[in-house]
């Protein structure tokens, strides 16, 4: 048994500390179809909660080793030179959780930024946050701040936090600043259009999504970029985030390789 759990660990790549970007020849993306490789990837990173309690811990343990697992995935997006990864860390619905939790999470926001942000730059990611970030803290909203400015240059992977987001809450807030420029007598009611309302949401700049990967075994959207995953693939595994590892990650990048997208057309062949 010990054997068999120790052999897991050392051939499985989740929460590895010494994890670095593999190169394109890595034996991780073995058989990988570069070709056919989403641009923009969001993932639901769940079930942090199940894997804790499995493991006969708090829940909040498993937060932390959630963490973990974002770094190494993080690393393979900019392996795989992906456009964007987004992330749901935190949404409008969160705070209904008991308060030692909720405060636990800001906390480990604030603990990552602190201690992974030089890395990210060093490795060329661009960091953004979508939400209501005036929900949150000064001193969160002021770390989120000095991030997103130090890495504004950078021409990796559009690396997008979703921090108390939700995605009525984003459409919610883009129709206010519409209908702020319509009442000014900017705008006509007819000139709203899907352009207009992509140019006031959070993740403005970004490609749509192309796939959007929920972890955990729920299947459901839990309110996320509700508009950007319009004609996103969806893809769904049990494994919890904390072991959700870059193998998982690429196994994902793989099965989308083999959707047929149609976009409401008709493919060659059917034509
Ligand atoms: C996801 O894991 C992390 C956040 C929502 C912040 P959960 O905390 O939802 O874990 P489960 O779903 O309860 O297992
Ligand atoms: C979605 O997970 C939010 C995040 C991953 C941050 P939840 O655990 O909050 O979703 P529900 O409550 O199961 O729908
Ligand atoms: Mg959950």
């Amino acid at each position: 048994m010990l054997k068999k759990i120790l052999g897991k660990a050392v051939t499985t790549l989740a929460g590895r500390d010494d994890f670095a970007i593999p190169k394109h020849d890595s034996p991780l993306f073995a058989g990988l179809d570069w070709e056919k490789l989403p641009k923009h990837v969001a993932v639901i990173m769940d079930g942090n909660g199940r894997w804790a309690k499995g493991q006969g811990l708090m829940r909040t343990a498993g937060h932390k080793a959630g963490v973990k697992t974002l770094k190494n995935i993080l690393k393979t997006a900019s392996g795989l030179e992906l456009d964007a990864l987004t992330v749901y860390a935190f949404s409008t619905e969160n705070w209904k959780r008991p308060e030692v939790e909720v405060d636990f999470l800001m906390n480990l926001f604030s603990e990552y930024l602190n201690k992974e942000l030089q890395e990210m730059h060093e490795n060329n990611v661009q960091i953004h946050f979508i939400g209501r970030l005036d929900g949150l803290s000064d001193s969160l909203q002021k770390q989120m701040r000095e991030a997103v400015e130090l890495t504004k240059n950078n021409t990796g992977v559009k690396f997008n936090i979703a921090a108390n987001y939700g995605g009525q809450d984003e459409l919610v807030r883009a129709m206010q600043k519409i209908a702020a420029r319509v009442q000014a007598g900017e705008l006509a009611p007819a000139d709203i259009n899907e352009a207009l309302v992509e140019e006031n949401l959070d993740t403005y700049g970004n490609l749509p999504v192309d796939l959007v990967i929920r972890t955990s075994g729920d299947m459901r959207l839990s309110n996320f970029l509700l508009w950007q995953a319009a004609y996103a693939e969806f893809y769904f595994t049990d494994v919890n985030w904390p072991e959700f590892s870059p193998e998982c990650f690429v196994d994902a990048l793989r099965d989308f390789a083999s959707r047929d997208r149609r976009f409401g057309g008709l493919n060659e062949d059917k034509k």
